[in-house]
């Protein structure tokens, strides 16, 4: 007989025929009621088993976190929770899980921290909260698949290793296999990296952009979706050494083609997540719900999960420049009262404090905020009439701050290289960049979006690192 999987199954019409579901024992209630999860669905199946029928040395193995087969009937429930049940004809414990040591585990039918759980990533995908966040993770990459598909775009894979610092930020991962106790020495007494793999010293990459760029101006839309790293001493709960981009690119497009494109894709996401995860979101609505009664009044969200995917997907976000949101904030209450912690002045890179009140206390929506001093921004980003700014923009999400960064890119070959120069970037190791420019240069503009803070986003989880599988973070890089 084929296994079936429980979602199917607790959708199926099939009352009255005999089912055969394979999963991880959740609970075994009055050594009757078994609930068994597979996976496909936050939703368990319950087996009634009738113990008479069994041998009570296999009744022992049937315990919290075992693995079991169970083949019965499918019949409508006689107790409350589920449509319908299956009556144990047979059973076969798959594999055993010892009691005591589940006692130890995050697999113990009860509430953990998320500290606790992030200790034991490894066992964490058993819990429901973790199966629903890593459900959704699932939905968002196809849905940003999806999206870029029917817009005609094409998914260009850009490489890992990498000799450029897209960012300019200089927080790179070194990738080498030269000895670290005794590497080569060349004739000025630095290390020889002539000697290395790739003749030249190469890093993970921070970005994906510049290479998107190429492949955006000869094939029109791209867009890379990859791991991405960054070596900044962030310990953060919205900060990853190791997360996933997705990087749109455009050709022909300009800031406001690039602003409306955002804001269609994360408003396709967010309905993408609404439509097609009910079960998984709503399970994290309630979550949520409980864990805010034990806050605060003053510390609450004032619309819940859904309300608040809700009113993304439904409200315009708003626009306004550096310049604007610089005013905004200096004519502030907190920044009346001193309240802010840094100072707010034209050219500061605003902190996340400011970026939170712009977004939660001011406007209370999504906030694309753009045109940002050249000085704070990479080297690659258009520059405006004014000699001051970048055609640069930021999208500020609730709860998250900084989701999106993107621009229009600077495509006149003369200021680019001026930029370089500014930045005390060697033009030698971006020839090929610059290339672009020599060859049929258009304006062209893209994006990048944290997949990590999406995901924080659509799920109301705080803490990036409860989104990721296997979240790397300083000191951090265990399973
Ligand atoms: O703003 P960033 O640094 O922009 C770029 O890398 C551009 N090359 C994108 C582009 O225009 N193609 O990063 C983009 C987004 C941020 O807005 C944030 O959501 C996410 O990537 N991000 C991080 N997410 C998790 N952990 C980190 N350390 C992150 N750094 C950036
Ligand atoms: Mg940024």
């Amino acid at each position: 007989m084929k296994r079936e999987k429980i979602a199917d199954v607790l959708k199926s019409e099939k009352v009255g025929s005999d089912v055969l579901v394979k999963g991880w024992v959740r609970a075994f209630r009055s050594n009757r009621f078994i609930q068994i999860n597979d996976g496909s669905s936050i939703n368990n199946i319950q087996a009634v088993i009738d113990f008479e029928n069994f041998e009570e040395q296999i009744l022992k193995k049937i315990t919290v976190a075992s693995a079991v087969a169970v083949k019965g009937k499918l019949v409508e429930s006689q107790g409350s929770g589920q449509r319908v049940e299956i009556q144990v004809e047979e059973v076969e414990v798959l594999g055993e899980a010892h009691p005591d040591d589940v006692q130890k585990t995050v697999m113990q039918p009860k509430k953990h921290s998320m500290e606790f759980l992030r200790e034991q990533a490894h066992l964490r995908f058993r819990t429901n909260t973790f199966g629903a966040v890593f459900r959704i993770r699932h939905a968002v990459a196809y849905a940003i698949h999806k999206y870029f598909n029917d817009e005609g775009f094409y998914y260009l894979h850009t490489p890992i290793i990498t000799g450029s610092d897209a960012e300019g930020a200089g927080e790179m991962f070194r990738v080498t296999t030269l000895d670290p106790v005794n590497p080569p020495i060349d004739e000025n007494n630095e290390v020889a990296y002539k000697e290395d793999f790739f003749g030249k010293p190469v890093n993970l990459t921070v970005s994906g952009q510049l290479e998107a760029e190429l492949g955006a101006l000869a094939l029109g839309q791209v867009y890379t979706f990859g791991p991405t790293f960054r070596a900044e001493n962030s310990n953060t709960s919205r900060h990853l050494a190791e997360f996933w981009m997705i990087e749109p690119e455009v050709a022909f497009n300009d800031l406001t083609d690039n602003m409306n494109l955002t804001e269609d894709f994360l408003k396709y996401i967010v309905d993408y997540v609404l439509n097609n995860c009910e079960d998984d979101l709503k399970f994290l609505d309630q979550r949520e719900a409980k864990e805010e009664q034990s806050k605060p009044a003053n510390q609450r969200n004032e619309l819940s999960l859904v309300e608040r995917l809700k009113f993304v997907s439904d409200n315009d976000f708003k626009r306004l420049t550096y310049t604007e949101a610089i005013n905004v904030l200096r004519n502030s209450k907190p920044y009346k009262k001193n309240k802010f912690q840094y100072d707010v002045e034209w050219g500061i890179d605003l902190q996340s404090e400011h970026e939170r009140y712009l977004v939660e206390k001011e406007f209370k929506c999504p906030v694309i905020l753009s045109d940002y001093p050249s000085k704070i921004k990479a080297f690659y980003m258009r520059q405006n009439d004014d000699e001051k700014t970048v055609a640069a923009m930021d999208v500020l999400f609730p709860g998250i701050g900084e989701i999106v960064g993107g621009s229009q890119r600077e495509e006149r070959l003369d200021v680019l290289k001026r930029k370089c120069g500014d930045f005390n970037i060697p033009e030698d190791e971006l020839w090929w960049y610059l290339d672009t420019r020599r060859f049929g240069t258009v304006p062209h503009a893209g994006f990048g979006l944290g997949f990590e803070r999406m995901v924080m986003f659509v799920t109301g989880m705080t803490n990036i690192r409860d989104v990721i599988p296997f979240p790397r973070t300083p000191q951090n890089a265990e399973f």
